[in-house]
């Protein structure tokens, strides 16, 4: 099976966990992409969804999948989203595709997050993937020494010779070598530095229900 292929399965998978009635929380990046797809199929016992990207916007309205604001909505059943990586305990590093800030704020808005996965993002220890975080640009420098400090190599991340531009206009740093056995210490520290938006650890907002894509089907990981 491709890794295109197990991400399909986990998509389709999680429309289990979608509750008739209520509305949705959908996360951003290609496995979701599968999910809003297989959502299309139940958009009549659902009133609408959440959305934490202008991209998954787009794509559940052309489906016809009605797209609500945070702001107008009360607390979620539950938030579906994929992951960069997910440890032992379901905390993720999360933000591959720059949405964590607004991936966070529905995340914290649903009783229940279901990370959806291929196999290769289970990890022992978050740090493989470099780690992303959404900065206020002037503040760039400074947090790249920041995390300079503690052995991580931060870059800003760059398109076609520009600096990336969030959803909600700010930059990206990726921080390479970092190694981040205590997750919620470090979400907790990163968070408070001056000019960090949103840090790409979700320990506080850890994955509740795993499902993982494996060549021999989904595996369901209780957290
Ligand atoms: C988007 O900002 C990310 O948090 C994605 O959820 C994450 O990068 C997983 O993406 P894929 O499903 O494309 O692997």
């Amino acid at each position: 099976m491709t890794q295109d292929e197990l991400k399909a399965l986990v998509g389709q998978a999680a429309l289990a966990y979608v509750v008739p009635g209520e509305l949705v929380g959908v996360g951003t990046g290609s496995t979701v992409n599968h999910f809003i797809a297989a959502l299309a199929s139940f958009k009549d016992r659902i009133p609408g969804a959440v959305s934490s990207s202008e991209a998954s916007s787009e794509r559940l309205r052309a489906l016809g999948i009605a797209v609500l604001d945070a702001n107008e909505v009360g607390e979620l059943a539950v938030y579906i989203d994929g992951a960069d990586e997910i440890d032992p305990l379901g905390c993720m590093i999360k933000g591959g595709g720059a949405a964590l800030t607004r991936e966070k704020i529905v995340a914290a808005q649903a009783r229940r997050f279901v990370c959806i996965a291929d196999e290769s993002k289970q990890v022992a220890v978050l740090g493989r993937f470099p780690l992303p975080v959404e900065v206020i640009p002037m503040a760039a420098a400074q947090l790249t020494r920041r995390f300079a400090a503690m052995n991580g190599q931060a870059q800003l991340r760059m398109r076609e010779g520009l600096p990336v531009v969030t959803d909600n206009g700010q930059h990206i740093l990726d921080v390479h070598g970092l190694q981040i056995a205590d997750a919620l210490g470090f979400e907790s520290q990163v968070n408070q530095w001056p000019g960090v938006v949103t840090v790409g650890v979700f320990a506080h907002q850890r994955a509740d229900v795993c499902l993982l894509g494996a060549p021999g089907g989904v595996k369901t990981l209780v957290f």
